[in-house]
C-alpha cells in the first residue's frame, strides 16, 4: 500500500483550509479495501466539498478515486448504469447529457463526487439524487462484506440517508446505480430556472439547456472553490411545522416557505441569516458570502476553528430571533 504522510488537506477540501493528514492514501483499486478494514481508524474524503476541518482527521485518510462508468442494462425507456465512487458528480452529469439521459440535469454544477451523492442525498431546484438511485453499493468496514442496498433502504430524507444515522463511519461506498430517462422530463418548476431559461431566450428547452440554466445560476449565486473557500450550503433548510411559521408570519410577513406537508413547512436558512443581519459578514479571513447568506466562506487564510464559531454564533442568533435551531449540513471534523 502506497501510504503518504504528512499530507496538506489545503487542496483536498473545497474549504481551501490548512490542516495536515499523518496517514494518506489515494484508493483507485476496490481489491485494497480488504486489507484496509484492518486500520484502527479511517477517513474518507472524495470531492473534500462537504467538509469542514477544525482538527487533523485521526487515522488515514482515504482519498477515494475509483473511477468507471458501466451500461448494466437498457430498455425502451431508460439505462441503468453503475458509476463509480470516485467518478466527479458534474462530470457524470455531463456524460449523461451528451448521451440524451436525462433526469440530473438540475444537479449540475453540485461540487463532489458519485458516491458522497447518497450520503447527504443532493439535490437542487426540485430534483433530489434518489430520484434516479435504484442501489448503493459499499464495503462494510466491520463484516468486510460488499453489500447493496435498494433505493428504499437507503432510507432517504432531506439530505439524509442510513449513511449518516445507522450505518455511520461502517461503510465506503463502491459503486452507485442510476437509472436515468432516455425521453426527456424537464422538471422547471423551480422559478429561477424558469428566469434563466427566459434570460437564454429559451421556449422549448432540452435536458442540456436546463442544465446550462442551472450552471449559469448556481455561477452566479454560490462562490467558486477555486477562487473563494466554501462548502455549498453549511446549514440545512429547517423545517418547522405549519403553526410555528404562521406565528412567525405575524411579525415577518415576507417570510419565505416551501410546504412538506400539511404539517410542516421548510424555511430558508439563507433567508433567516439574513434577517438576523449576517450576509456579506467579514472578519479577518472567514464570513457569510455576499450573495448567499447560506454559504460560509473562507478568503485565505482562516482556520476551521473560525468558522466553526461563526456558525455557532449564526445559530445562536437565529435561535434567538426566530426560534429556530439551525443545523449543519457540512461533515465537521
Ligand atoms: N434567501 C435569502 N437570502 C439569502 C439566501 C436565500 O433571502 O442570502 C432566500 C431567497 O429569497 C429564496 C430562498 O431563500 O427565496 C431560497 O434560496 P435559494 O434558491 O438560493 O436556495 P436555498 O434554499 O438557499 C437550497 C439548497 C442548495 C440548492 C438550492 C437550489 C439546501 C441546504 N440548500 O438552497 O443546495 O442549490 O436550494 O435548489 O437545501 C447545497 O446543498 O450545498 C446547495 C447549494
Amino acid at each position: 500500500m502506497n501510504i503518504q504522510h504528512h499530507i496538506s488537506l489545503k487542496t483536498l477540501t473545497t474549504f481551501g483550509i490548512e490542516m495536515y493528514a499523518d496517514d494518506f492514501i489515494e484508493l483507485t483499486d476496490i481489491a485494497l479495501l480488504p486489507e484496509l478494514s484492518d486500520v484502527a481508524e479511517r477517513k474518507i474524503i472524495g470531492g473534500g466539498s462537504n467538509i469542514l476541518c477544525t482538527q487533523s482527521p485521526k487515522g488515514l485518510l482515504i482519498a477515494n478515486r475509483i473511477k468507471g462508468i458501466e451500461l448494466l442494462s437498457e430498455d425502451v425507456d431508460t439505462v441503468l448504469l453503475k458509476v463509480a465512487s470516485g467518478e466527479v458528480w458534474h462530470d457524470f452529469v455531463l456524460y449523461a447529457i451528451k448521451r440524451n439521459y436525462n433526469g440530473i440535469e438540475n444537479l449540475a454544477l453540485i461540487p463532489g463526487t458519485v458516491g458522497a451523492s447518497p450520503i447527504q442525498n443532493i439535490g437542487a431546484y426540485g430534483v433530489e439524487v434518489k430520484d434516479t438511485i435504484e442501489s448503493v453499493t459499499y464495503w462494510d468496514w466491520q463484516t468486510k462484506k460488499i453489500i447493496t442496498l435498494t433505493n428504499a433502504e437507503c432510507h432517504f430524507g432531506y439530505r439524509d440517508s442510513i449513511f449518516k444515522n445507522e450505518l455511520k463511519d461502517r461503510f465506503f461506498i463502491i459503486s452507485v446505480q442510476i437509472r436515468l430517462s432516455k425521453k426527456q422530463k424537464l422538471n422547471t418548476s423551480y422559478g429561477a430556472i424558469e428566469e434563466e431559461l427566459k434570460l437564454m431566450g429559451i421556449t422549448t428547452p432540452n435536458s442540456k439547456d436546463v442544465a446550462q440554466a442551472v450552471i449559469n445560476i448556481r455561477s452566479c449565486k454560490l462562490p467558486n472553490p477555486k477562487e473563494i473557500g466554501n462548502a455549498g450550503s453549511f446549514f440545512k433548510n429547517p423545517t418547522i411545522s405549519v403553526q410555528q411559521f404562521l406565528e412567525l408570519k405575524k411579525e415577518n410577513p415576507k417570510i419565505p416557505s416551501y410546504p412538506v406537508s400539511n404539517k410542516v413547512v421548510k424555511v430558508p436558512a439563507g433567508w433567516l441569516i439574513e434577517q438576523c443581519g449576517w450576509k456579506a459578514y467579514r472578519k479577518n479571513d472567514y464570513g457569510v458570502h455576499a450573495k448567499q447568506a447560506l454559504v460560509l466562506v473562507n478568503y485565505g487564510s482562516a482556520s476551521g476553528t473560525e468558522l466553526w464559531q461563526l456558525s455557532v454564533d449564526i445559530i445562536s442568533s437565529v435561535q434567538e430571533r426566530f426560534g429556530i435551531v439551525l443545523e449543519r449540513e457540512v461533515q465537521v471534523w
